[in-house]
């Protein structure tokens, strides 16, 4: 148990044990990472509330609605370690393994402020693109769309500069209304889910016709005298 606080990063994690979270809770390595998640979270929320407030001044409208940004939890970093067949891990094995500790999600009126927002942020010199998943051109079989984005950025800190990965999502305000009722059936365990996500589906596909829709709309008002 001492071993846990110890503040050596090789340290070698179980997950047989049956308290791990707990362990996790108050290893001071583990907490010294979540830490350095949390300041990224920071650089990212702010690089995106310049360009918010940036691109606002330029156009007509805000082009993000909000912004939300979350932890992962150690019982979910602990999940996602074991059914990636770890039994033991270290810090090390987290961080290369877990890129969506931190996450961050971005909510835009329209699909084109989708674009906008994540192609300037990308750009940025100190942003390093690692993964680009595109489920709006592509979207999922259930219908899910989003823009993903995983981007290291560095953290400086008082000894050194990091660069820490970050999961950014990005989708319209009716797509997330979408992707959070349908998130409710992950956990429901009834066998007869095919009628809700045949339903899901076709309203995925309405969610899709309706954004495109109105975002012309958008352009033409914006066009009248
Ligand atoms: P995870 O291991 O779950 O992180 O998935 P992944 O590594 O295959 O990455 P992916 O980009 O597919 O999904 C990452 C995250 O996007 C998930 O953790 C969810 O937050 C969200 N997501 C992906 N697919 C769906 C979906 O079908 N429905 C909903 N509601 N959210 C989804
Ligand atoms: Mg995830």
């Amino acid at each position: 148990m001492n071993n846990f606080t110890n503040n050596n990063e090789n340290i070698k994690y179980s997950v047989n044990e049956t308290d791990m979270e707990l362990i996790f809770e108050h290893s001071k390595p583990f907490l010294e990472l979540l830490n350095q998640y949390d300041c990224a979270l920071l650089e990212i929320e702010t690089k995106l509330n310049v360009l918010n407030k940036e691109l606002a001044f330029k156009g007509d409208q805000n082009p993000i609605d909000s912004i939300k940004s979350r932890l992962k939890q150690p019982r979910s970093i602990i999940k996602k370690l074991q059914t990636r067949g770890f039994t033991t891990f270290t810090i090390e094995d987290i961080k290369k393994n877990i890129l969506d500790i931190a996450g961050i999600r971005v909510v835009c009126p329209f699909p084109e402020d989708v674009y906008k927002v994540a192609e300037a942020l990308v750009k940025q010199d100190d942003v390093d693109t690692i993964i680009v998943k595109d489920y709006i051109k592509n979207p999922k079989p259930n219908g899910y769309r989003s823009l993903h984005v995983i981007a290291e950025v560095p953290v400086f800190l008082s000894k050194s500069k990091i660069m820490v990965p970050v999961e950014i999502q990005f989708r319209t305000i009716a797509m997330n209304f979408w992707a959070s009722l349908e998130h409710r059936m992950h956990y429901k365990k009834s066998i007869n889910k095919t009628e809700i996500y045949e339903r899901l589906s076709y309203c995925a596909e309405q969610i899709a016709n309706m954004d495109l829709t109105m975002q012309q709309i958008r352009a033409d008002i914006l066009n009248m005298e």
